[in-house]
């Protein structure tokens, strides 16, 4: 409404993905829900590629985006969700290589090469997966495209996760890095995001084990790590929080970023508050 009392409808935000086709790994739920959400709000075709078929198709179904089987540490499985994006939309623009698990926990001195094996496979192999048949169709494709790789938090700081984990995600930073130097004369930008203490159900279950409490919920753990966080407190990071890094990455906003790691953590990695006191001198 305006001062001569006209009502004004405000034209509809242009959309951020139009037409753009996208594959989402680990898309059935979590982070990766959420951002084949925001993907498809954006006017993207977005390709589910998971192993938890029922909510993954039930989500496909609710987007009008497509759902595939599909594990990503079997190289075949990701080559297919990538050629079903090709089969349905003719192309592929983005590929967010998001699928991973957590765990084993424990001592260095108890490591077991199969865990660790078992868990690269999955987080490591399959981003390496994600990235080589996304290139593959891009690079054929000629337009360019935009792929983002899932690192973490404990990529950056140590005491965070599992030696395991820490290890896959610190490697996917590097093939990232050395992907987006190959990548970056075809128009194809590689970058990384690293989250920070998102609760998801990756998150939740060493939460219950760690707190001694198998009921603990989403919201105790976002209290948990909002308590400890740079921003005003008890502001947790939350799955649309990455979800909407992602589309900044997946999208032509971002067309001079490549070779990037957007921590995504609200300061945590870069601020020790134990001395916080020594900046509450202003008196307002
Ligand atoms: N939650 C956090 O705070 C946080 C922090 C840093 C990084 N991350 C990363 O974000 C990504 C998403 O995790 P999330 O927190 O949403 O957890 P989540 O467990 O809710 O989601 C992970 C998804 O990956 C899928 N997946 C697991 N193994 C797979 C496989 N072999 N093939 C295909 N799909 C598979 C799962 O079925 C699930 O849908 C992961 O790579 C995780 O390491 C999360």
């Amino acid at each position: 409404m305006d001062s001569t009392g006209t009502a004004h409808v405000l034209p509809p935000k242009p959309k951020r993905l139009p037409g753009k086709v996208a594959v989402v790994t680990g898309g059935a739920r979590g982070i990766g829900a959420a951002t084949a959400k925001a993907f498809a709000e954006s006017g993207a075709y977005v390709v589910i590629a998971d192993i938890l078929d029922e909510p993954g198709e039930k989500l496909a179904d609710s987007i009008g985006a497509r759902y595939i089987h599909c594990d990503v540490s079997v190289e075949s499985d990701v080559e297919r969700a990538v050629q079903l994006a090709l089969d349905w939309k003719g192309r592929l623009d983005i590929m967010f290589n998001n699928a991973g698990i957590g765990g084993p926990c424990g001592s260095i001195t108890n490591l077991k090469t199969e865990q660790l094996m078992a868990l690269l496979e999955v987080n490591l192999f399959g981003v390496v997966h994600g990235i080589k048949y996304a290139a593959r169709a891009m690079i054929k494709g000629k337009h360019g495209g935009s792929i983002i790789c899932s690192s973490s938090s404990a990529a950056v700081m140590g005491g965070l996760a599992s030696h395991a984990y820490t290890m896959s995600k610190d490697a996917i930073l590097g093939v990232a890095r050395t992907t987006a130097c190959e990548l970056g004369v075809h128009g194809i930008r590689v970058n990384c995001i690293l989250p920070h203490g998102v609760p998801s159900e990756l998150l939740l279950d060493p939460y219950r084990v760690l707190m001694g409490n198998p009921d603990l919920q989403p919201e105790d753990v976002t209290k948990i790590v909002g308590e400890r966080a740079s921003l005003i407190k008890g502001r947790g990071g939350t799955m649309e929080d990455v979800a909407q890094s992602v589309l900044f990455l997946a999208s032509d906003e971002s067309g001079f970023i490549t070779a990037h790691n957007l921590v995504i953590d609200g300061g945590y990695t870069v601020a020790n508050n134990l001395l916080s006191f020594i900046y509450q001198d202003f008196k307002d």
